[in-house]
């Protein structure tokens, strides 16, 4: 069953009603100021770091769900009855409903009693603010004589302590009103230098700041008593809670239509200027009003709009593929880079799953989500590497995470997760291959335990592959840490304690739990290293880690090989996980997928082995799963993944981040219907018909999709925030349709079904555009038998790097070599 459809000319997924299983979301935003809306305008907005500088109130957990976010109101003033045009937080029935989500906007058009709505959202592109067009009809025979009520409720800026702090947080609250700007100024009586304003464009009838003035005594968003009386108090409030709701009262003639506008803004001002009683301790509203005001026109937000669609357009024009499938195509052209470049920009910090005030900006996913962005983002991603890197450790290791606001590291999570400094790694070269900028390798970073001690992001890759290397265990496997990539192996944690939070039990010394998974990733990553070190001259360096990678291949055939698979990991007694010889846990995805990655078995036939295993053993209709049997019940020696129920989550889900790399894993073997089945699977577009089943967005990957041991198998999860966004983009554009960068230039070399004869993809690159056809009359998965680039036949599969802004034609010839 679907609820919706993609709309692929206008880039839009169009929802026919409001009642989708799950708010199905969207992101405003494509800088530092982001805003959250669901498909009826909940949701919330924030300034860089949706802990430390929250804008707007978002109740997770709430009932009704969802309840939260931009509050709008039409009310008929000749009988009084009211209702939202974006359906809740009213609720009441709508003749028509229509959203629209689009990239960066989202617009909710209905029709209730013959007044038809239109609400666009965006936040322009460079502003700090959020702007809302609405448009309001009369389709009756008559006048109607209408009143529009907006508001939004404030979050007193940090939102952990906004959630819990009760005692102060009713005595401070603050708000300002200026013409027909309400500003909320909490707490800039004392430290903080911003505020938020909400305006509107037209005059208003009245205004509302205090929040149980505008609901009312014991009632919610969904009646309140400003509306049913239709008439506002104009109080300033102190303490309780701060709101800007705005009255408008129109006479719309028959057939008339009205649009106002509001804007939410975000405001750093200066104390030293500002003026009034109290001089810094109150807000000058002036440039407030002059930041926003432009924007309160038709002509300042539809060229808002028409800049946010130039944005995608370039962002989008890096790469266009046309394979023939609508599936894999939307997926790779309009909303998997979306997702790529909203999850780069989000980390994992703020979703409808994550409340923006637990995991700052992750260290390993930071690293990975650059790995689906860095074609769009390129300049942003040298600094987010640069940023990383400056929050590795002496040690070489990693703090696991950082706040966006401040960029410093997490204390409280700490660091000691041993595969963090192996993604850095990764990233970088991802960004040298894209770019070509190997000068980043020179810049200066200090260390998060040594500000002073700065060396080159060079020095702190070579640091980052030793991290590794000194820490190895009894089969000189890389010792586990806290966890690796699969945080919830936590082979040397032996938690008892329900209070004592998985993810930060302090780990002993000595503890010696080993993981096949840094095995692997420690050999993609030395190989990439000693290639760029080769290219620095630095031949001891490249040596080392030459030596080092054949070290680690010697151990994982030795001891991280099970018979027909590649082992996990050994626990902290020494004993096998992810093995034949146990019961529950006998095989994971990830080895699978990381160890052929770094092509060991690929000659002796292993890496097939350990990909038929998949096969058999994990494969379902709904992704490939983490890992069989699931654990029936808590084992202690492995930690929060036996934590879960069966079926969920890393407990053998199907957790979609490691499904693209089976994926490329299947294109290093060449099987190219295998790896196109397997994307498709997990393909959210693909997934579309089943949306009562899957339930979340079918434009967007989920992190986990309900697993076989489940009831609900098939049912994702925690959609919008997941690596299975660039990774998915990596093996679809990279690895099957084959277009790659490398160190010297881009590859072609695609593995696809052998019943698809022609693709094309068109590609930017280090400033040249090509423009790539491949045919395959052959019928083959792999394997290339000519390349013409601008009529003249190519040696090899890597194109000339032109770099001369123009667009140059690529014919591929897929087949047996001649
Ligand atoms: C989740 C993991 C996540 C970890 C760290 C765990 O509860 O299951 O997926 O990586 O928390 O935040
Ligand atoms: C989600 C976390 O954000 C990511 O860092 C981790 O690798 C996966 N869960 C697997 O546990």
């Amino acid at each position: 069953m679907r609820f919706g459809h993609f709309d692929d000319d206008r880039r839009e997924y169009v929802i026919d009603r409001p009642d989708t299983p799950h708010p199905w979301i969207n992101y405003l935003g494509t800088g530092e100021f982001i805003g959250i809306i669901s498909n009826t305008a909940a949701g919330y907005t924030f300034y860089r770091d949706a802990r430390l500088r929250r804008l707007t109130r978002y109740r997770y957990n709430n009932v009704p769900t969802d309840e939260d976010g931009r509050f709008l109101y039409l009310r008929d003033d000749a009988d009084g009855s009211y209702w939202s045009p974006t359906w809740r937080p009213a609720r009441r029935p709508l003749e028509e409903y229509r959203c629209r989500h689009g990239l960066g906007y989202t617009s909710i058009a209905s029709l209730h009693a013959g007044i038809q709505a239109r609400i666009t959202t965006l936040v322009p592109v460079g502003k700090t603010m959020e702007v809302w067009s609405v448009e309001v009809t009369n389709r009756r025979h008559e006048a109607a004589e209408l009143s529009l009520f907006s508001a939004v409720e404030f979050c007193l800026w940090n939102a952990f302590d906004d959630a819990t702090n009760f005692q102060r947080n009713l005595n401070i609250g603050e708000v300002r009103v200026s013409n027909d700007t309400i500003i909320h100024c909490t707490e800039f009586r004392e430290r903080r230098n911003h505020v938020a304003s909400f305006s509107c464009s037209e005059r208003l009838a009245g205004f509302e700041t205090q929040r149980d003035a505008f609901l009312g005594p014991y009632r919610g968003w969904s009646r309140p008593l400003a509306v049913e009386r239709g008439t506002t108090s104009d109080a300033i409030a102190t303490g309780g809670y701060p709101i800007a709701a705005q009255h408008v009262r129109w006479t719309l003639e028959p057939g008339e239509t009205k649009r106002v506008y509001f804007a939410l803004g975000y405001h750093e001002l200066d104390k030293n200027a500002a003026s009034g009683q109290g001089g810094r301790s109150v807000p000058d509203p002036e440039p407030i009003e002059a930041a926003v005001s432009p924007l309160l026109t038709s002509a300042g937000f539809d060229e808002a709009l028409r800049e946010l669609r130039a944005y995608w357009d370039r962002m989008l024009g890096t790469l266009h593929a046309a394979t023939g499938d609508d599936d894999v195509d939307r997926m790779i052209n309009i909303w998997n880079p979306y997702q790529c470049a909203v999850t780069y920009t989000v980390s994992r910090s703020a979703s409808r799953y994550e409340s923006g005030i637990g995991r700052g900006i992750g260290f390993r996913d930071a690293n990975q989500d650059l790995l689906g962005a860095v074609h769009m983002l390129p300049q942003h991603a040298r600094s987010r590497i640069l940023d990383l890197a400056s929050t590795q450790l002496i040690s070489g290791g990693a703090y696991h995470q950082y706040q966006p606001l401040t960029k410093q590291g997490n204390d409280a999570i700490g660091s000691g997760f041993n595969d963090d400094p192996l993604w850095l790694i990764h990233a970088t070269c991802a960004y040298l291959k894209e770019t070509g900028d190997w000068a980043v390798l020179d810049e200066a970073a200090p260390y998060g335990d040594d500000a002073a001690g700065r060396e080159t992001l060079y020095e702190h890759l070579l640091r980052a592959a030793n991290y590794t290397l000194d820490r190895r265990g009894p089969h000189g496997l890389p010792l586990i840490g806290r966890a690796d990539w699969n945080d919830c192996l936590n082979l040397n944690s032996h938690s008892s304690d329900p209070d004592e939070p998985f993810q930060t039990v302090p780990i002993e010394d000595g503890a010696i739990a080993e993981s096949v998974l840094i095995a692997g990733l420690f050999c993609i990553a030395a190989r990439d290293l000693a290639d760029v070190a080769l290219r620095r001259n630095d031949r001891a360096a490249a040596h080392r880690l030459a030596e080092a990678d054949r070290a680690m291949r010697d151990a994982i055939r030795s001891h991280g090989w099970d018979g027909g698979w590649f082992l996990r990991a050994y626990d902290a007694a020494g004993m096998p996980v992810g093995s034949s010889t146990n019961g529950e846990g006998r095989i994971f995805i990830e080895p699978q997928g990381i160890c052929t990655m770094a092509a060991i078995g690929l000659d002796d036939g292993r890496a097939r082995r350990a990909l038929d295993a998949v096969g058999e053993q994990l494969a379902t209709e709904h992704g490939l799963l983490l890992l069989q049997p699931a654990y029936a019940g808590y084992r202690t020696n492995l930690g929060e993944i036996s934590s879960y129920p069966p079926g969920y989550k890393e407990n053998g889900s199907v957790f979609c981040h490691t499904n693209p790399w089976i994926v490329i894993a299947e294109c290093l073997l060449g099987r190219g219907d295998r790896a196109w089945d397997y994307a498709l699977r997990i393909n959210p577009s693909h997934r579309e018909a089943i949306s009562e089943v899957h339930e979340c967005e079918p434009y967007v990957y989920a992190q986990m999709i309900a697993g076989r041991d489940a009831s609900d198998h098939g049912k994702a999860r925690n959609s919008w925030l997941t690596g299975t966004a660039s990774w998915a983009y990596v093996a679809m554009t990279q690895w099957i349709l084959g277009v790659r960068p490398t160190f010297d230039g881009l590859v072609v070399d695609p593995c696809i079904p052998a019943d698809l004869k022609t693709f094309s993809v068109v590609r930017s690159f280090r400033d040249a555009r090509y423009e790539i056809h491949v045919s395959n009359p052959d019928g083959v998965c792999r394997g290339i038998r000519s390349i013409h680039v601008d009529g003249t036949p190519l040696t090899g599969d890597r194109l000339p790097m032109f770099g001369d802004g123009e667009t140059h034609v690529v014919d591929v010839r897929m087949g047996r070599a001649a």
